[in-house]
């Protein structure tokens, strides 16, 4: 009803305004730029309903960020429904209306501002567009002189897609500050986001203080420095060495922090993880584990993860029950996270107590005893009025029968959620994992892996289209998760979750039909403004240069293309392997590219470079576009391009899941190249990785053999490795075989692969991996 009003008096747009610029995200419902001003000095009083505190805490807010930027302390009036004050008023409606918890009213014209809602949560989130409304220096955390503090004359009419926007931060694996945890909260703030999702414990740290289980944060909550060594391959603790790294928070800061969100209408969401990612509790409490003995906080990823709490023990439940009764009363919200993903069941199969709860549970497997100890925790916590979530395993041996599911393996487990009548909210690794890169990792800072940009951000669709609408309805929203094993300071943290929050947040705030790449990437120029005046360290990834390749195997020529995240950027490249400068020839049209070339390419703003160039390595020789046969296919994770992956002059960079390599798991591959005619071959030259971290090991050998006909072969010729397997880091290796100017029109070419991991290895015999890229013929 309300919105047909709203429409009305869209229609009375006036004509011949000049409009100040507006680029509030995420886009709003609907929204009519009106012209004109509202201008915010000293004189503007602040309207609020009298006797509402709710009102009043967001007016305050709304003026006490005002003041810090403006230096402007606006005086405050009682606001009585009827009158036309002048100013900036704040009111409830009435009624329930469509516009739900979270949505509001907002009109702006040059004698007031009118903010209204059906809660404090919609006029809360009203208040971001207003300061999205005014000058980006309103950030700002000191006072900014000569701003017109100008509010263009819009009328809006605003409410979420989704009821669960939620932001999730691990503490485990790096310990954050309070006073980082709070910007955080901003920064989710500011994109009218409303859950803080607080992952607590894990294995490198618990970070909770818990009164019945001290040792939790004399003990668990610290581990041995490793800070001079990559996360994956730290040294182990070593017996008696002192653990100095890590932190908690006590019950009063937890307290401080989940007021802190409540003022920004944030809910926090506390992770407590069970039964596995548990390693460090057993690190206190060892008589909680199946196997007993000596357990350290590790300082670093091992895998496999195999410690777990006992199922079998009841003192693991007693444990549980006593963090869950502080942990309940310390967070109001009505969820509480257990996590659950990962729990490797090898000790359970091993564990006497374990298997003996199975057969007088009369369980079939230790899925199902996974599944009797979620549902055991969950009864205890609806006994507590609260409802719990995890991660999508606590499908596996069967769903705990009022819990909700965050699908993080992708979508599949949230479908099967939804379809079983359950609560889901979908935080795939593909579109909401915010520890991957954003990039081309070769100029980024380091990251776990995975590949998600902003652009794949933005197309997050939390709803599958597989589900009904009935089943639809179980899809609460989405979430983007910061793991921080590789991210262990503020500024990092920062680094890689604020640009892509942006693209997150109107993803599940915006309807589907105002969802726009390119108005929102011409939208996040003004975003960026204000980080900038906020000091946040956002991710300039969005600037980088990505290249389109198209071989024409006819002409023996490549058309690139040079996209980017950007609209309309200014692009200066070079051919000649130096960095390119504002000078460099600007980019216009594709490329064409006929010979062995190096194509950097950066975006220049102002004359200025704003990210690292992107350089790419064309590379010609007589099998370019040559049909390639396939012995044994790659493995259906890491196909790189298809049948043209060996033949197509793009060589595989020092990341081996950009989708350039080839990968082989236990697998030798063993390929047959047709040049379409004879030709003299002085070489043949493979291209394979090593990264023993990852289980990939350079072949032992590779063998090359010749023939006019594809009949005949003549006797292979070899070339053997040389790096040893246990070599470390990033190895791009080139195995090359010489010919005297022999003829052929096929070359085979296998490769032989190490097999198993080797008795050293974490992986000790499992299956090796073999990854191989280019295959250049001269
Ligand atoms: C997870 O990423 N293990 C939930
Ligand atoms: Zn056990």
């Amino acid at each position: 009803m309300l919105f047909l009003i709203m429409l009305a008096m869209i229609s009375c747009k006036e004509e011949n305004k000049t409009l100040l610029p507006v680029n509030i995200i995420p886009a709003p419902l609907s929204m009519v730029e009106e012209g004109g001003f509202y201008q915010i000095n000293a004189e503007t009083k602040i309207l609020a309903e009298a006797g509402n505190a709710e009102i009043k805490n967001v007016a305050d807010y709304f003026a006490d960020q005002f003041k810090r930027a403006s230096g402007i302390v606006l005086q405050s009036d009682e606001f009585k429904d009827g009158e036309s004050g002048k100013g900036i008023i704040f009111k409830l409606l009435k009624t329930a209306d469509s516009l739900g918890k979270e949505g509001y009213l907002l009109t702006v014209d040059k004698k007031k501002i009118i903010l209204s809602a059906v809660t404090a949560d919609g006029l809360f989130r009203g208040v971001q567009t207003i300061f999205q409304l005014l000058p980006p220096e309103i950030y700002s955390e000191t006072v900014k002189e000569n701003i017109q503090w100008n509010v263009p004359g819009v009328k809006i009419y605003d409410k979420p897609r989704y009821a669960w926007r939620g932001m999730h931060l691990d503490v485990s694996r790096h310990f954050f500050p309070k006073e980082f945890v709070k910007r955080y909260i901003d920064l989710i703030a500011m994109h009218k986001m409303n859950v803080f999702h607080w992952h607590l414990t894990d294995d490198n740290g618990w970070r909770i203080q818990i009164d019945k289980y001290p040792k939790l944060t004399e003990i668990s909550a610290w581990h041995v420095d490793r800070e001079h060594q990559p996360w994956d391959q730290v040294d182990k603790p070593k017996p008696g060495e002192k653990a100095t790294i890590g932190g908690f928070y006590t019950k009063d800061e937890v307290r401080e922090i989940v007021a802190y969100a409540a003022q920004r209408h944030i809910t926090v969401l506390p992770e407590i993880e069970m039964p596995g990612h548990s390693s460090e509790v057993l690190a206190a409490y060892p008589e909680l584990s199946c196997k007993g003995g000596t357990f350290y906080v590790e300082p670093g990823t091992y895998w496999p993860n195999l410690d777990i709490l006992c199922a079998g023990n009841d003192q693991t439940f007693e444990f549980i029950e006593g963090v869950l009764d502080e942990v309940v009363e310390l967070f109001p919200g009505p969820y509480i996270h257990i996590g659950g993903d990962e729990a490797d069941k090898t000790r359970w199969i091993a564990c006497k107590k374990c298997q003996s709860r199975i057969k007088t549970g009369n369980m079939k497997d230790e899925a199902e005893l996974q599944s009797w100890f979620i549902t055991r925790v969950e009864k205890y916590l609806n006994d507590k009025g609260k409802r719990m979530i995890g991660w999508d395993e606590i499908l596996e041996g069967g769903l705990a029968p009022e819990a909700t599911v965050m699908s993080w393996r992708g979508f599949e487990g949230g479908i099967e959620a939804a379809r079983m009548g359950h609560d889901v909210v979908m935080s795939p690794g593909t579109h909401c994992y915010f520890d991957h890169y954003q990039a081309n990792p070769d100029f980024e800072p380091r990251a776990i892996g995975g590949f998600t940009t902003l652009k794949k951000v933005y197309s997050f669709d939390p709803t599958p289209t597989e589900l009904t609408a009935e089943e639809a309805k179980h899809v609460l929203g989405g979430q983007a998760n910061l793991w921080s094993e590789f991210i262990s300071t503020p500024k990092h943290a920062e680094y890689m979750s604020s640009s892509r929050m942006t693209a997150l947040a109107e993803a599940l705030w915006s309807p589907k039909e105002n969802l726009n790449w390119d108005s929102f990437r011409q939208r996040i120029n003004e975003q960026f403004k204000r980080y900038d005046v906020m000091g946040v360290n956002y991710s300039k990834g969005s600037f980088a240069v990505n290249f389109d390749l198209k071989f024409d195997n006819q002409k023996q020529e490549f058309a690139v293309n040079l996209t980017t995240e950007q609209l309309n950027p200014e692009i200066h490249f070079t051919l000649d392997g130096t960095a390119p400068s504002i000078t460099s020839p600007v980019y216009s049209a594709t490329l064409v590219i006929n010979k062995t070339t190096t194509i950097s390419a950066a975006i220049f703003v102002n004359g200025e470079m704003k990210e690292a160039p992107s350089v790419k390595n064309l590379v010609f020789h007589q099998a370019l576009g040559s049909k390639v046969k396939y012995g044994v296919m790659p493995d259906s994770r890491y196909p790189g391009i298809g049948e043209s992956t060996l033949v197509d002059g793009i060589k595989g960079s020092e990341n081996h899941t950009d989708g350039l390599w080839q990968g082989f798991e236990g697998d030798s591959p063993d390929v047959e190249i047709d040049l379409g005619s004879i030709k003299n071959i002085s070489s043949v030259t493979a291209t394979f990785y090593q990264r023993w971290k990852s289980w990939i090991f350079l072949p032992e050998k590779i063998e090359v053999s010749l023939s006019e006909d594809g009949k005949t072969f003549a006797p292979p010729r070899s070339y053997k490795n040389t790096i040893p397997a246990n070599q470390d880091g990033r190895i791009i290796e080139e195995f090359k075989v010489n010919f005297q100017n022999q003829k052929a029109q096929f070359i085979r070419l296998k490769a032989k692969n190490t097999g198993v991991c080797p008795p050293w290895h974490d992986g000790a015999g499992g299956k090796a991996w073999l990854f191989v890229d280019e295959v250049v013929v001269e």
